[in-house]
């Protein structure tokens, strides 16, 4: 096993020596926020979009951007380099930096820690992923401000540790009688050929795949609708799926113990995955 290289405040450095403060706020409070790019063959999927939704996270908490786009994608190539692979994923994580004083208030001298490493996902099987996973709807607690990628994510722990208890695999997010996501990806229905997720809100984080997806169906003359889907429709949904950068398209496939359809993989599903797995092939190869 090669040894593994991490970025740490620039410098790369084996995982083993790349070290933080217990004062880093990170740490005390979970101020900062992340990012996971997959990453196929050499190429970043949907580089841009992530650094773009990265800016967003950080204005929203008020954190400068420590790098323009260019030095970031510098620095990808560059960890990318020294951590060699197939299939990968890039995970990027910025915090407020430590403060000798325990204290909420944002010191303005602050700096940063700045951190990265190559997570090896593996090489997603469609045939597993057929199978389709289990889940639960559960009450969304969490904040008003879900669109934010923040480290932050006990609350989603919880919502995900409840969704082990109840023996599936994850939960289906919902709060004041619509669905928001699940726990770590985001959500979409069929209904009557027709493809709906939720719109974007503070009540849920837009998902660089959730847009893929929206753009690969509409490319694919595939129908869809962004409009809020109410708890009770997906006891009638003909299927319903989960997306995320690591787990790609997610068929559920039981949904509160009771089958969705008939409790496979759908059509539109099939028809989805290998529009995704195309896509990918093309930016391995290009
Ligand atoms: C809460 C939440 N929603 C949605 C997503 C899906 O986002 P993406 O498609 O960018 O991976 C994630 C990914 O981690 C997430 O944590």
């Amino acid at each position: 096993m090669p040894e593994k290289i991490v970025f740490l405040n620039g410098e790369y450095l084996p995982v083993e020596q790349a070290t933080v403060s217990v004062l880093d706020r990170g740490f005390l409070f979970g101020d900062g926020i992340y990012e996971v790019i997959p990453v196929f063959g050499l190429k970043p999927l949907r580089v841009d979009e992530h650094l773009q939704r990265l800016q967003n996270s950080l204005s929203r908490i008020s954190l400068d951007n420590p790098f323009d786009d260019e030095s970031w994608k510098q620095i990808f190539d560059c960890l990318l380099e020294k951590n060699p692979g197939e299939d990968r994923a890039i995970y990027l994580q910025i915090t407020r930096g430590a403060h000798p004083v325990r204290d909420l208030k944002i010191q303005a001298e602050n700096r940063p820690t700045i951190f990265m490493m190559v997570l090896q996902v593996g090489v997603v099987d469609v045939t597993e992923l057929e199978k389709g996973i289990k889940t639960v709807t559960i009450d969304d607690f969490r904040w008003h401000a879900c669109d934010i990628k923040s480290i932050s994510l006990v609350a989603n722990v919880m919502l995900r540790e409840q969704a082990t208890q109840s023996g599936v695999v994850d939960a289906i997010l919902v709060r004041e009688g619509y669905v928001t996501e699940g726990t770590a990806s985001n959500l979409f229905m069929v209904k009557n050929d027709v493809l709906i997720t939720p719109p974007t809100s503070q009540h849920l984080l837009p998902g660089i795949t959730r847009d893929l997806v929206l753009e690969l169906a509409e490319e694919n003359g595939i129908a869809c609708e962004v409009r809020q889907i109410a708890e009770a429709e997906l006891e009638s949904a003909d299927e319903i799926w989960l997306t995320s950068s690591t787990r790609e398209i997610a068929p559920v496939v039981n949904l509160n113990g009771k089958d969705v359809a008939d409790a496979k993989a759908g059509p539109m599903w099939k028809k989805m995955i290998n529009i995704y797995q195309q896509y990918k092939q093309e930016l391995r190869q290009a």
